[in-house]
Formats: C-alpha cells, structure tokens, sequence
C-alpha cells in the first residue's frame, strides 16, 4: 500500500471501495514496505475508521529478520522462528495496526534451524492471549508443512506460496497437490508474476504471453489477467489470488473472473506445459 502512496483518507476510502465488491482480506508482513510500515498506514486507516475492522479479515507474516535502522545489530537477512522474536513481531505488528488481533498469522518462510516444539509453544501462547485467531504457513514445501504440521497442536489453515504461467514451480514439487490433499485453499501471491507477463522481456515471457493472448480470444475474454485468474482458480484445491495492484479497473476484473465459464481442461494443459510442465 505505501508503494501506492495513498493518504490516510485514500487508504479508508480504497478499504471501504474492497468491502463493498466482497473483498475483505487484507494481506501484510511485518517487513512490507520495510520496518511494519504498510501495517503502519493500515493501521492508521483503521484508527481514522474503527468500524472497519469487525469488516475485514488481516493476514501478516514473520520470521524474516533483515537490516533496518532498528535492528543495526543485523547485518545479514535469515529466518527466524524463535519465540522471543515471533511474539515480538507480533506484538509490533499488533502496535503498528492498531488493532486487537489478526485475523491469520503466516510463518513467513521455512526456518531450516526451526524447532517445532518452540514454533507449536509460540503459536498456543497467541492463540490463548486472543492476539491471533488462526495460523498457516507461506512459501513451505509439502514436506516442511508437514514436519511443523505433526508438532502443532493447531491446524494450519492456509498456505500462501507463488504461482503464475511464469512459475509454476509448486505444481511441480507437489505443492498445489498437498493443499488438495489437505483440504487447504491456497493464498496464491504474484498471480501476474508482477505485471511481468505483460512486458515479456524473454522468449519464454513472449511465447506465453502468445498462448494466454490466443485463449483470451479463444474465450472473448477482455483481457489476459482474467485468463491467468481462471488458470489459477480452476484447480480444485479453491485458490485465492493474493491481488497486487491498488487499480481499480484491474481489481474489478480480478473479480470478474470469478465467475462466467471456466477454462476448458485443454486450454488450462495448453498453459502448464507451455509453462514448462513435463506431462510424460
Ligand atoms: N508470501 C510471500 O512470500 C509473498 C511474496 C510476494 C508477494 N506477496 C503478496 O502477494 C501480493 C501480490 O503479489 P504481486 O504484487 O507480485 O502480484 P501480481 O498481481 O502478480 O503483480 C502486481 C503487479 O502487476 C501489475 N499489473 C497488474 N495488472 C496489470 C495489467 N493488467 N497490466 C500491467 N501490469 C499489471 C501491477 O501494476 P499496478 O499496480 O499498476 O496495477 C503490479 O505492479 C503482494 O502484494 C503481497 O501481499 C506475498
């Protein structure tokens, strides 16, 4: 949101503008914008308009620490799910937001030096204070969410990982597969690979933006955005698009592509294997 350098009254009125089109889930990390500082314009958002909190759902991550001003002690980034520093983050992320509780609370990135038991401690301790509802995991292979799935006493509730016809990298480690298997709907960020997929820089980038262009014609779609939104929707797992752009043309037809006729199986192959999917 700061990249969009919204004032505070913008931020409430981009907010309440979400809500009343039935989006309400609203994603942060504790290093967006640097240092809390997209939760921080959020927050200041929800103070300017309190009712719009009960109205909204807020997901924000940790466990990356990196450099900033208030941490000169780090120099280089890594993970971190020690207990000491999740409930620290939380709790600055509970400051910076202004609010109570959050709504979900994702581990940011697998931890290689985590421990489990301390992980399923931290997370209870959160819970029983009311400072997070619920928890799940980002950017974990099925077998990392399994191993701190079997420690927790709670069950992870979603999985937030990338997936776009220019990465496809969790259909092939079975990633999309486990959250079927889970019965989890994923949080799918950069579903546009960062707008890149309209700026092809690449022959891959070019040869994809070609196939999604002709099935936009093969479907009458109005644009290729809807046509990677259907790509992502149609797997039976239920995904969620995790929206990167503040526009409001954009966010209209995100929502669009929600509904009207899907795309066909072969049109939806066509893009995995363009993508770079072995099918045999
Ligand atoms: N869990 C994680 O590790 C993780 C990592 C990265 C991101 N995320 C989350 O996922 C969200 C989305 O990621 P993302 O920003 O990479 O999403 P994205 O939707 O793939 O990319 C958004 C970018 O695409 C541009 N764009 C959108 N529609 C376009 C169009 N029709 N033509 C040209 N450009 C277009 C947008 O520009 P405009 O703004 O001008 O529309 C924006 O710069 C982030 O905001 C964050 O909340 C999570």
């Amino acid at each position: 949101m700061n990249d969009w350098n919204l004032s505070v009254e913008q931020a409430v009125e981009f907010i309440e503008w979400c809500i009343e089109r039935g989006i309400t889930t609203f994603d942060h990390a504790d290093i967006y914008g640097g240092d809390h500082r997209n939760e921080a314009l959020f927050g200041e958002a929800l103070k300017l308009e309190p009712s719009l909190r009960e109205k909204i759902e807020i997901v924000t991550k940790c466990a990356i620490s990196v450099p900033n001003a208030r941490n000169p002690h780090i120099k280089t980034r890594f993970f971190n799910t020690d207990k000491e520093y999740i409930l620290t983050q939380v709790n600055d992320s509970l400051d910076k937001l202004q609010c109570g509780y959050i709504d979900i609370l994702l581990i940011h990135m697998f931890d290689l030096l985590i421990d489990p038991r301390e992980l399923n401690e931290t997370l209870l301790q959160l819970q029983s204070e009311g400072k997070v509802k619920y928890f799940g995991l980002s950017n974990h292979s099925p077998l990392e969410f399994d191993t701190l799935q079997k420690y927790s006493d709670i069950n992870f509730v979603t999985h937030q990982f990338m997936l776009n016809p220019l990465g496809i990298q969790n259909y092939q480690n079975g990633t999309m597969t486990h959250c079927l298997k889970e019965g989890i709907s994923p949080m799918i960020w950069s579903p546009l690979a960062g707008g890149r997929i309209f700026k092809p820089t690449s022959a891959v980038e070019e040869n994809m933006h070609n196939v999604l262009e002709a099935i936009r014609q093969e479907q009458g779609l109005e644009h290729l955005d809807e046509v990677i939104y259907k790509w992502i929707f149609k797997h039976s797992s239920n995904p969620v698009i995790v929206l990167g752009t503040g526009n409001k043309e954009r966010i209209e037809r995100a929502i669009k592509s929600a509904e009207g006729p899907e795309l066909t199986k072969e049109q939806w192959y066509k893009i995995l294997v363009e993508a770079g999917y072995t099918l045999w």
